[in-house]
């Protein structure tokens, strides 16, 4: 085999085999396919576009680049994956509600990077906490607690670190195929049995129209459905944060207020809609209604706290950190109100623009070896449809300092329509699956 037929096959709209996408993958893993060649095969793939056959293909290919987890629960093991978003904090209330129910959630996270969060960087804003564990430690975690939430091993679909920086110089990003491939292998790798996919839609999400989060939706169903992983997305709203929050300590306080005094939130309305779905892909219920108020009681009874304790003391954190968690997070040194330049309702907050004030108030990275302040962001966000008097709060800032909170409040200002009218955006657009 070499690289050159292969990418020819994917130009000329005959599609490599399972085996030539496997030896590309793997080439790609120990740098036997040259940049160039990686370059050619991603370009070809973006023009021409691959059949669900080859995506399947391609997604096992680059799943099997690397290690490949195997779990001997007794039960199937689920998880979520989130296309990214603003004030998404809901990997760190759904693992501990599923955990509470038996359900187990091997739950393999990434770092935030440009204008959305990370799940392992809110986590590790609760101090002494660390998710870069070894394959043993996950393995006992899981095992203790039923969930964990841990950085990928370098080991882990190797073929996608490679392909994914290629793809960052070569304008082949916006491949639903790539996109598809890259986000299922590094899943799939955790050896999942189900997997809800959570697809936003809107200013602060990857995909901003309804119609491309629908593909995107649709491709990482049928593509991990054809890969042995039962499967299904909600195509839900990212025109304005999830939580009212942005910035990785001020998520945090999101989730011990849903963990402590649950209340309905689109928070806490999503995070047991993705969680009640992936109960049903597992076989562990049959409707998800049903599946909706065994999770809502592990909130009500305290059950979902208890693992999440249990899994920030087993990652190093605190022992009992739900007992004094406010007086353990960080807080900036500057916090204060942002005012409503006019009267009206909140009508449109650009996503992109509010995570870029997180990223540079130093919440968020720029790129990969960037170290975050966990404390800033901004929180008390005032939802789109809500009224507001002129001078009144519309956000509150957390910055390191008085000039970063100058440039946090042009930066939110700037993000933010007030006008005569406007209306809630419903939450869920649609479900795939
Ligand atoms: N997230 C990924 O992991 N890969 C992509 O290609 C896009 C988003």
């Amino acid at each position: 085999m070499d690289a050159a037929t292969i990418i020819a096959r994917v130009r000329d709209g005959t599609e490599p085999s399972q085996g030539e996408m496997n030896w590309f993958a793997a080439g790609l893993a120990s740098g036997k396919v040259t940049d160039a060649q990686a370059g050619a095969f991603a370009m070809a793939v973006m023009l021409k576009g691959l059949s669900e056959e080859g995506r399947v293909a391609l997604t096992l290919a680059m799943r099997d680049s690397g290690d490949v987890l195997s779990w001997s629960l007794g039960r199937p093991v689920v998880d979520k994956h989130s296309t990214g978003g603003l004030g998404d904090c809901v990997s760190l209330l759904l693992a501990p509600m599923l955990a509470a129910v038996d359900v187990p959630v091997p739950m393999i996270s990434g770092r935030g990077l440009g204008h959305t969060g990370g799940t392992l960087d809110k986590l590790e804003a609760i101090p002494g906490t660390n998710t870069d564990v070894g394959e043993d430690r996950f393995r006992a975690i899981m095992d203790e607690i039923g969930c964990a939430i841990v950085s990928a091993d370098r080991n882990m679909a190797p073929s996608d670190r490679r392909l994914y920086a290629i793809r960052d110089v070569t304008g082949t990003v916006p491949s639903i195929d790539l996109i598809t491939a890259s986000i299922l292998s590094k899943k799939l790798a955790a050896g999942l049995d189900a997997l809800i996919l959570d697809v936003k839609c809107g200013s602060g999400a990857f995909m901003e129209t309804e119609e491309d989060a629908r593909k995107l939706a649709k491709s990482l169903v049928s593509t991990a459905t054809g890969a042995g992983c039962k499967s299904a997305a909600l195509i839900t709203d990212m025109s304005q944060p999830l939580a009212p929050a942005a910035g990785n300590a001020l998520e945090v306080v999101e989730v011990m207020q849903a963990l402590t005094n649950p209340k309905n939130s689109r928070l806490v309305d999503l995070s047991l809609a993705l969680a009640a779905e992936v109960m049903v892909l597992g076989g562990y219920d049959t409707a998800p209604e049903v599946a909706a108020v065994k999770l809502r009681d592990t909130l009500t009874s305290g059950a979902a706290l208890a693992k999440f304790d249990a899994l920030v003391a087993a990652l190093g954190g605190p022992k009992k950190f739900s007992e004094d968690w406010r007086a353990r997070l960080p807080e900036a040194n500057v916090i204060r109100e942002i005012a409503a330049p006019k009267t009206g309702r909140i009508a449109a907050l650009d996503g992109h623009a509010i995570g870029m004030g997180v990223v540079h108030m130093g919440g968020g990275r720029l790129t990969e070896t960037d170290r975050i302040d966990p404390s800033v962001g901004y929180s008390d966000i005032l939802a789109i449809g809500t009224e507001v008097a002129k001078g009144a709060p519309v956000a509150r800032l957390h910055a390191a300092s008085e000039k970063a909170a100058q440039a946090a409040e042009r930066a939110y200002l700037s993000a933010l329509t007030i006008a005569d009218d406007a209306r809630p955006v419903p939450l869920m657009i649609d479900r795939v699956g």
